[in-house]
């Protein structure tokens, strides 16, 4: 039997979603939804500190800070949280516990597309294939040359894994069968579940800055690991190695990184996210060749970025039932 619309729950939903997690809460008849209509651009602070005042429950995406003010400003109506991410380093979650609040997050749905594009980030910068591209169309393409645009490949390489979780796991596993000789990774303690996965071996930092030939960063961002990879990571590590980010941008010193990257310190780097978002176009980073930046797709495939959706969607709905989410962060 459905409730009088307007006693139902309200819901304030700070974009617009894929169509399946809209139609998951539209469909529930449970809650009331109010929605930010647009994809382009995110909500203005001054709008959503307007539009979440009063509301039980709020789905968010990464791009929305969620902090004492935006909770204040809420007010005690405010249950449940949830985030289409599995990244939430832009929640506060000590103000989210303080105030009781539920927190939904979408883990694994995104591991699949998180780790394919990884792989092809890692290979478009180890094998040059931005500059091969540019070169082909843009007249540098001569004769064939011997050691024109070479790159590194993954063979009988050391791969090394920062913050050994699902994602890392799944990037070793699709890097296995380009005949990579050995997996390394470092994390606040061993992880041997998922390490026996992959065959990883547990080194320090320092080791797996001086041995990886190519480094995959797959840990969050936290205040322990915010610009975790700087000169001091950069100068161990081989003039040969790559680098490659799909983490979070602030785990980065990006001064540091571009030092390292122009002076050759190290080979190249690959990185899907980057400090700020977007990354302004007249940025150092992006005049070096040895640099390929994405902008954050790392989960952008239409079963991922709709998955991730009906998850935060249905996070949201048990959250407000008072039952177990599907994925809940323990606060
Ligand atoms: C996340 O989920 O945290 C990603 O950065 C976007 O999918």
């Amino acid at each position: 039997v459905r409730r009088e619309m307007s006693s139902l729950p309200r819901v304030y939903v700070t974009r617009q979603i894929p169509p399946e997690g809209l139609k998951t809460l539209r469909e529930s008849g449970q809650v009331q939804c109010q929605l930010w209509d647009s994809d382009d651009v995110p909500v203005p602070r001054q709008e959503l500190l307007q539009r979440v005042k009063g509301v039980d429950a709020l789905l968010c995406v990464l791009t929305e800070k969620i902090d004492a003010e935006l909770l204040d400003a809420a007010g005690p109506n405010l249950k449940v949280l949830s985030t289409m991410s599995v990244g939430f380093d832009h929640l506060s979650l000590e103000e989210l516990k303080k105030r009781g609040i539920r927190v939904g997050y979408t883990p694994d749905v995104l591991t699949d597309s998180v780790a394919e594009l990884t792989v092809a980030l890692l290979l478009t910068t180890s094998r040059r294939l931005v500059e091969a591209t540019h070169e082909a169309k843009t007249g540098g393409w001569g004769t064939w040359r011997t050691l024109w645009l070479c790159g590194y490949e993954l063979a009988n390489s050391t791969v090394g894994i920062f913050g050994l979780g699902r994602i890392g796991v799944a990037i070793a596993e699709r890097l296995a069968p380009f005949k990579v000789k050995k997996f390394i990774y470092t994390d606040v303690a061993p992880r041997p579940e998922l390490a026996s996965l992959i065959n990883a071996e547990y080194v320090s930092f320092d080791e797996m800055a001086k041995r990886s030939d190519f480094l995959a960063v797959c840990c969050a961002l936290t205040p322990e690991t915010k610009e975790i990879c700087n000169k001091d990571l950069f100068s161990k590590m081989k003039n040969t190695s790559i680098f490659i980010n799909t983490s979070r941008g602030g785990v980065v010193n990006q001064d540091d990184l571009y030092e390292a990257l122009s002076t050759g310190q190290i080979a190249g780097a690959g990185l899907d996210v980057t400090v700020p978002e977007p990354l302004p176009t007249n940025h150092p980073l992006f005049t070096l060749k040895n640099c390929v930046i994405l902008p954050h797709i790392a989960s952008a495939s239409f079963t991922t970025r709709n998955a991730m959706s009906v998850l935060a969607a249905n996070n949201l709905l048990l959250g407000l039932r008072g039952e177990p989410m599907i994925k809940e962060l323990k606060l």
